[in-house]
């Protein structure tokens, strides 16, 4: 573990963090920092629609670039979405206003067997050059982030065919169809081997894993079901590209979590990050953790809980981020106001936390 004072750009800052190295200055981004509280993303949305706006390269790069034009967000996230691949995989996909849609969702081994594991070059073509266009725009010293979703995440998309309270459809699935739902997990997993995969090629710095819904299983059933398919992705991606893993509301989790073989973890605002790293040692990197519901509150609230989180782990082995997507409605100022705290030097008196060596 070294200490780093020389400036740094943002893309070593990045990967540094990512390594589980000190620095007196962390990364700082938001998931879903290109979307709907931008008036400059609502301008593109008024004339495109959201699945046009991922597919066609110059206007993912564009709105890609929007947070890191205007807030200087020291990563850029590609925009897509983790539904795209269940579209590369035959299922129909609408994106509406009220969120995702699959008509004809994945219900039986007919069902599972009909998925196709396409080629990311040729099928989802479009990402891999909005990449590459964004990493023409921003050069080789800004980290660009690829993504997909965990597969447990997707498969509860292609059960259910829109998010619904409960996931009575995904969790029958499972228990009916063990056998079943194991194969189709392991499908997702083959198909988004290659589709991060062309991602990295295409120059990203580091990928991440949604698995936004994993914290609805019991410990058993995620060991037995969403990890192995997560650890098939992980080991198949050969460690030089940073992987991190984002889970929500996974608190009886972590430590199995942790076994994913992610270089980092990203995690919700209900995680203790100090008392997390000194159960997982040095060796995870974190990235998080402000609630997005803080970036409606006043300027002195968010300072305080973005300090509170930048200042957690004492600079090591950390990027700052929320705990979630940022939400809607949330004001350009105040998305701001936490980026410019998080950038901000750790002060002597943040480094305490360091104490778990
Ligand atoms: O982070 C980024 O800025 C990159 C782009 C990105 C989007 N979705 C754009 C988006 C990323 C990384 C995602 C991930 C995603 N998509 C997740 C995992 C993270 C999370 O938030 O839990 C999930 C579960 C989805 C599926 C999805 N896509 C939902 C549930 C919705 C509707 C809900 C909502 O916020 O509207 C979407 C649509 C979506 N994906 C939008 C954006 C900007 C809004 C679409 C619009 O412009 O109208």
């Amino acid at each position: 573990m070294t200490t780093t004072s020389a400036p740094l750009n943002r893309k070593d800052l990045f990967l540094r963090a990512c390594r589980g190295e000190t620095l007196s200055r962390l990364p700082v981004w938001m998931m879903r920092q290109a979307g709907r509280y931008l008036p400059e993303y609502r301008a593109i949305r008024r004339n495109h629609a959201f699945l046009e706006v991922c597919k066609t390269p110059d206007l993912a790069a564009e709105v890609s670039l929007q947070p890191f034009r205007l807030l200087g967000v020291d990563a850029v996230i590609i925009f897509s979405d983790i539904l795209i691949p269940a579209e590369a995989m035959g299922l129909k996909l609408e994106l509406g206003d009220a969120g995702p849609n699959l008509p004809e969702p994945v219900r039986s081994k007919g069902d599972v067997q009909k998925l196709k594991l396409f080629d990311p070059e040729i099928d989802t073509a479009f990402l891999p050059e909005a990449i590459r266009r964004v990493l023409r725009e921003v050069g080789p010293e800004v980290p660009v982030l690829g993504f997909a979703a965990a597969p447990w995440t997707l498969a509860c998309y292609m059960v259910e065919g829109r998010t619904r309270e409960g996931f009575a459809t995904v969790k029958s699935f499972l228990l009916h169809e063990p056998a079943t739902f194991r194969e189709l997990l392991h499908r997702i997993a083959e198909a988004t081997i290659p589709y991060l995969k062309a991602q990295i090629a295409a120059g990203a710095a580091a990928v991440q894993l949604f698995d936004t819904w994993c914290g609805e299983l019991s410990l058993g059933d995620y060991q037995e079901f969403a990890l192995p398919a997560t650890q098939e992705i992980i080991s198949s991606l050969g460690g030089s590209t940073p992987v991190i893993y984002y889970t929500k509301a996974s608190h009886h989790l972590l430590p199995a979590v942790a076994r994913a073989g992610a270089n980092v973890l990203s995690v919700d605002w209900r995680v203790d990050m100090h008392a997390l790293r000194l159960k997982l040692g040095p060796h995870i990197a974190l990235q998080g953790n402000v609630d997005p519901a803080v970036l409606f509150g006043p300027p002195e609230e968010i300072r305080r809980a973005t300090q509170e989180a930048l200042s957690a782990l004492g600079g090591t082995g950390h990027i700052v981020n929320l705990g979630h997507g940022i939400l809607q409605h949330t004001p350009v100022e105040n998305a701001q106001l936490f980026i410019e705290t998080g950038q901000q030097s750790l002060s002597q008196e943040a480094k305490p936390a360091a104490n778990w060596r």
